[in-house]
């Protein structure tokens, strides 16, 4: 007879880890993993999750919105479901990454830090990404596109479209 799993919601999810943190010395000091487990379990960071954090190891809730504000790594936002990283660093300026990324905002209509309306792109900055000789440079999830024009950009992002 196959055994059935209990589905479990985000919130007991992070419950739990939360209270596995609470046993620990010190609990407050764990709050930037539990922001990690948090924005694991749900993709992203709110209001709901800061405050159910903040109820649950009382830390008031301007400090949790500090400590995610203050790490780029958090997202306060939801994420598309590819992640854009277009390179501002000196090697991709110079070879125009300027241009590279105003196709990208007009094609997509986003700026840093937001999300495409159909939910399929977050774009984001980045400096370098260690690919300079390919300049200019764009990271689309984990994959690196290099010599970028304008053109080619939008043929990349078609091919994601499809
Ligand atoms: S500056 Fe863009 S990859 Fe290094």
């Amino acid at each position: 007879m196959p055994v059935e799993l209990k589905k479990v919601s985000k919130k007991d999810a992070l419950k739990k880890f939360m209270d596995s943190c609470k046993s620990l010395p010190n609990p407050e000091s764990q709050l930037i993993a539990i922001l990690h487990k948090a924005q694991e379990i749900n993709g992203y960071l709110n209001k709901e999750l800061m405050d159910d954090i903040a109820l649950e190891m009382n830390i008031p809730t301007a400090h949790i919105w500090g400590v995610a504000t203050f790490y780029h790594y958090f997202k306060l936002v939801p994420q598309g479901k590819h992640s854009i990283s277009v390179c501002l660093g000196t090697a991709c300026y110079v070879k125009g990454a300027e241009e590279v990324l105003n196709t990208i905002r007009s094609e997509l209509k986003v700026n840093f830090g937001q999300t495409t309306e159909d939910g399929l792109f977050t774009l984001q900055e980045a400096r370098c990404l260690g690919a300079c000789g390919l300049a200019p440079v764009i990271m689309i999830d984990d994959r690196i596109y290099g010599e970028l024009t304008p053109k080619k950009v939008i043929e990349i992002l078609n091919t994601y479209r499809k």
